[in-house]
């Protein structure tokens, strides 16, 4: 088992995961919600006053948020029993950083960032690691030149880039090409700064975090029903922000790891504690569930104005499903992980409308069936649906996964190695942790066992 410190190495990290001895058992609390950590930190460099974090996710991509956000002038410590302390600027008050900012593998980081960005009127520049750099940015750079920022990216707009900060912003009212809540988000922060009101139109709700933290900062923001199960998201301009104290809840996200695992590892019995249960990122329980998977809820209660509960996860089998396209931004980081319950289940799985995947963290479309193909699962993807097909025994494994920089894609095949028949090996587990630091000793505490490769 690697120590966690192994994960930073500057040499890849292979990794192998084996089926276990005994069934997986415990309860293990996972890390902090990676969306509501990231906008925490923005939101308290924003407002006026002292902002108290509670469980932060201290992953990579956040880290990467409050490096940034202390280069603009924000106060951010750490103290030593894990609350985070924000001194904010106020809003409009950030300022000019003395160097690049670098964003690691944070799309979530940068987009919202340069939405912040775009109406604080002084020039930054902003990059990122290979993953990152080949992401598409024009879906944030296009709307927030609107406003009246001017951009200098790289061939495809994509970083590194400069941007320098509108002046004289205009506020705007944004229709959303892509489900994206990074998008909505970028294009509320920037409209913050902005005199008037700024209104972005989602034709699929994606995740409200940024509208319940523009609430509990005290800024105005309305939401109204648009078209067929649309929504319309408007922000005052200019509020004075106050600093809030913030709990993160258990992201559901990293959750979903253990989940899957405790789901597809006969006789396994484990218990997630305080795993934030927000409507808008419950996709997979629901799909898990219609493929008869058996996880309860126990304890539900609010948490810092998210909802969240303890999830009391049960091995059994699972049948195929057809997962609907509109559920994609409820579930958007989670498909890697419901790919492998569906290479686990009996009958076929469709995934549909999932071309958003293609610009992840890298192509997760073409990873996922790839992967499962290697590890002798029946899967296709067809225009941008995935589909697998299980038998419901468990797969083959006995292969080597090429994760390309991305943390989802080496966790769900570390998770698949638990339960298929060879072990599965993935090229790195150095991604790991950019969005669950502890996945290697949390799951090995559950009775996992991945062996590092010498
Ligand atoms: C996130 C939104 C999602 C998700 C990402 C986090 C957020 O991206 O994939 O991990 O915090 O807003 P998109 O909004 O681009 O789909």
């Amino acid at each position: 088992m690697p120590d966690d410190h192994k994960l930073t190495s500057p040499a890849p990290l292979p990794l192998i995961a084996a089926r276990p001895k005994a069934p997986l058992g415990g309860k293990v609390a996972v890390p902090g919600d990676k969306s509501i950590s990231h906008r925490a930190l923005m939101f308290g460099a924003l407002a006026v006053g002292r902002t108290e974090i509670s469980g932060l996710l201290e992953g990579e991509d956040v880290l990467a948020t409050a490096a940034a956000l202390r280069a603009l002038g924000a106060g951010i410590e750490r103290t030593s029993d894990r609350r985070w302390l924000v001194d904010g600027v106020g809003l409009g008050g950030l300022g000019e950083p003395g160097d690049v900012i670098d964003l690691g593998n944070s799309g979530t980081a940068a987009r919202l960032l340069l939405g912040i960005l775009a109406t604080h009127p002084f020039t930054a520049f902003v990059t990122g690691d290979a993953s990152l750099r080949s992401r598409p940015m024009r879906r944030v750079t296009e709307p927030l030149s609107r406003f009246g920022a001017h951009f200098a990216t790289r061939e495809g707009g994509r970083l590194p880039l400069a941007v320098t900060g509108a002046t004289s912003p205009v506020p705007q009212e944004y229709r959303l090409p892509v489900p994206s809540a990074q998008v909505k988000s970028a294009v509320l922060l920037a409209g913050l700064n902005t005199p008037g009101a700024t209104s972005v139109i989602e034709t699929t709700p994606s995740r409200d975090h940024t509208e319940r933290m523009l609430g509990h900062f005290g800024a105005t923001v309305t939401i109204e029903p648009e078209g067929n199960g649309g929504r319309r998201v408007t922000v005052e301009g200019q509020p004075e922000l106050v600093a809030a104290p913030i709990t993160v809840p258990g992201d559901p996200s990293s959750a979903a790891f253990p989940l899957v695992a405790a789901l597809i590892v006969p006789g396994s019995e484990v218990t997630i504690s305080n795993v934030g249960l927000n409507p808008s990122r419950t996709g997979l329980l629901s799909s898990l569930r219609e493929m008869g998977a058996d996880i309860a809820l126990v304890d539900e209660r609010s948490e810092g104005g998210e909802p969240v509960a303890d999830l009391l996860v049960r091995a059994g089998s699972l049948t195929g499903a057809d997962i609907p396209p509109e559920r994609a931004p409820s579930m958007i980081d989670e498909y890697p992980i419901l790919a492998v319950a569906a290479a686990c289940a009996r009958g076929r799985t469709v995934m549909r409308g999932l071309a958003e995947l293609r610009v992840k963290e890298s192509d997760r479309l073409a990873g996922i069936a790839e992967g499962l193909a290697a590890c002798g699962v029946k899967v296709a993807i067809e225009g941008d649906d995935l589909i697998v097909d299980g038998d419901g025994g468990p797969p083959r494994g006995a292969a080597l996964i090429a994760t390309r920089l991305d943390h989802r894609m080496a966790m769900a095949f570390l998770v698949l190695g638990l339960a298929a028949r060879e072990p599965v090996q993935i090229d790195d587990a150095r991604p790991i942790p950019t969005s669950f630091p502890d996945f290697v000793p949390l799951m090995t505490r559950l009775g996992a066992s991945f062996v590092e490769v010498r």
